[in-house]
């Protein structure tokens, strides 16, 4: 699975170094490339590839479409750290994008790379019908937006410090991390001209699993180690964040994961055999230390 990985990962990032030096120049590409390339496991490339592959859709248009995902990513951490969010210093081991350039040139970069997730979706070298481009970026607007990564990070700051509901804590955690995830499980059925109802399936298949991302995150702040994990740990206690594991302790939310995977597996198992990649990356989700 790790190779598996990290050859997704190189050519996701081989895909976007092309893109950009390909860009007319700007004094943001300095701040975008440090948010997009210093680091990063790409998991959600790998996500998308791994269901890809379920509905034998083309590798190189998974790759392209894993790029705008990282975009959105990228975009999303560079936001996250700001002092106005989460006030991170450290992010994949090295200084956060706002403390090396600036909040404002942060600020902006973020900005830049969402944009160009969607500039890579309506680009010409992505080989889907027009058709399908938009149902593809009309996805990942409502998986990013208000009622996706923006409204769960809302969410999030609002609930700090404050007694929150398990259901409320995931439908949180669902909306901040499970969209795109989401987005990851749904594009490969677009592509194919899926019927809405498994389209459907594989949203709710892709928010399980960036809800035990996020909260396999959550334990990792818990218990981490900052040398090892390459961010700032036992930082979400401090700030009263709203997570899984602080309502119900360490063990119970172990316990809560692998009923999470139990069920995500149950459903995968429908596609046999070609469901293994997935499954491998979902046991190595809940199994990760960084
Ligand atoms: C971190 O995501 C933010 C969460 C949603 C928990 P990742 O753990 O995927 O971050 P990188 O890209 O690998 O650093
Ligand atoms: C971030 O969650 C989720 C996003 C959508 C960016 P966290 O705030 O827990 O992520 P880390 O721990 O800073 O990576
Ligand atoms: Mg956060
Ligand atoms: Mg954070
Ligand atoms: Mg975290």
């Amino acid at each position: 699975m790790k190779n598996k990985l990290i050859k997704v990962a190189r050519e996701t990032n081989l895909y976007l170094k092309d893109y950009i030096i390909k860009q007319k120049k700007s004094n943001l590409i300095g701040p975008i490339k440090y948010g997009l390339f210093s680091g990063g496991k790409k998991i959600r490339s790998k996500i998308l590839v791994d269901i890809g592959k379920i509905f034998k859709v083309n590798y190189k248009t998974l790759i392209k479409i894993g790029a705008a995902i990282e975009c959105v990513h990228a975009y999303s951490l560079i936001h996250d750290d700001l002092p106005c969010m989460d006030n991170d210093v450290l992010r994949r081991g090295k200084p956060c994008t706002h403390i090396k350039y600036g909040e404002s040139t942060a600020v902006l970069a973020g900005n830049s790379l969402l944009t160009m997730a969607f500039e890579i979706l309506t680009g010409k070298n992505l080989k889907v019908s027009e058709k399908i481009k938009i149902e593809l970026i009309k996805n990942l607007s409502e998986c990013t937006g208000h009622t996706g990564v923006a409204g769960g990070q809302y969410l999030d700051l609002y609930y700090e410090k404050k007694k929150v509901s398990v259901k409320k804590v995931v439908d949180m955690q669902i909306k901040k991390t499970g969209k795109l995830f989401s987005f990851c499980c749904m594009a490969p059925l677009v592509i194919k001209n899926k019927d809405t109802n498994v389209i459907n399936f594989f949203n709710k298949i892709g928010s399980d699993i960036g809800l035990l991302f996020q909260i396999t995150d959550d334990l990792i702040d818990f218990k981490g180690n900052t040398n090892y994990v390459g961010k700032r740990t036992k930082k979400d206690k401090k700030r009263g964040k709203a997570t899984i594991v602080d309502l119900l302790g360490y063990k119970k939310t172990i316990k809560y994961c692998d009923k999470l995977k139990f069920n995500l597996f149950k459903k995968l198992n429908k596609y046999g055999s070609r469901s293994k990649d997935i499954q491998e990356t979902v046991e190595y989700i809940s199994t990760r230390n960084k």
